[in-house]
């Protein structure tokens, strides 16, 4: 039996009350090292605009970069499955649109799952998604697509009305068939009670212990992100600071002709070299 994680993996792992890991990943390098260290599930989140495109926020990028980058995740993963986030405008204005950009992350890439974000407004582009053979995982509380009508990036479901609004979108994507759901910056005992509520996995970002699974964007958990990052995020270790230390350090080496050694060279015949001068 193939030991692929798949969407009946995932649910399966809610059943048993395993904990389901998930990270970002955009390329093939980092893609590889997550897959082999096991991680269940790689986001190719749009946060790429941030964290590798450069962009202040998801909001410029484009089908044809995510696809870009999926594919090459895609090549340096054998077991996670691979969930290609949908860009910002690619499922807004139509159901069509959802479908086809959806239907284009699975014919060109070997994703296995699309993600979008928001709730009800969303569930009629999830069932048509859904119905074409393709899972969907939802995204609700902070969804960095509609930073300008948030106001900004900030812990979503704090007061009544919006804990309740966050409840019913989590069972209206649950009941539209989404199999699993990110549920991003929201407080821990909102995200444990949504978790309790729905039969689908819940995957928390800044949404404390009690969901089903955990996901951070890897250049955050890294320490890779030049920019500030936020609280949830824990740093494993500092990449930045190793990088920039090993940056100046060739920088100097060249600088002093210590680099290349005679190890990293080299040699020919004197024979052949003579007859050249
Ligand atoms: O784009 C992304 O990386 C995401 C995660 C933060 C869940 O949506």
């Amino acid at each position: 039996m193939s030991k692929d994680v798949t969407t009946a993996t995932i649910r399966q792992m809610k059943a048993e009350g395993k904990p389901i890991t998930m990270l970002t990943a955009y390329d093939y390098s980092m893609a590889k090292l997550v897959d082999d260290a096991g991680i269940d599930m790689i986001l190719v989140g749009d946060s790429l605009g941030n964290v590798i495109l450069g962009y202040d926020s998801t909001l410029p990028v484009t089908m044809d970069e995510m696809i870009h980058h999926v594919k090459a995740v895609c090549r340096g993963v054998g077991r996670a499955m691979v969930v290609a986030d949908l860009p910002f405008m690619s499922y807004q204005v139509s159901v069509k649109d959802a479908l086809r950009n959806s239907g284009r992350f699975l014919k060109e890439t070997s994703a296995r799952a699309v993600k979008l974000e928001g709730g009800q407004e969303v569930a009629d582009a999830v069932r048509s998604i859904v119905n074409a053979g393709i899972p969907v995982v939802g995204h609700l509380g902070l969804t960095p697509q509609s930073v300008h009508q948030m106001g900004g990036y900030k812990v979503q479901g704090k007061d009544e009305s919006a804990a309740k609004k966050l409840l019913a979108d989590a069972r209206c994507l649950e009941e539209a068939g989404a199999f699993c759901l990110v549920l991003e910056c929201v407080p821990a005992p909102l995200a444990r009670l949504v978790t309790e509520s729905l039969r689908i996995p819940t995957i928390g970002i800044g949404a404390g212990p009690y969901c089903d699974g955990q996901v951070l964007v890897i250049h955050d958990m890294l320490g890779l992100y030049p920019r500030s990052s936020p609280k949830f995020v824990k740093k494993y270790v500092n990449l930045h600071e190793h990088i920039a230390t090993a940056l100046k350090q060739y920088k100097e080496e060249v600088a002093e002709r210590t680099f290349p050694g005679p190890e990293h060279s080299f040699g020919m015949s004197e024979e052949v070299l003579k007859k050249l001068y």
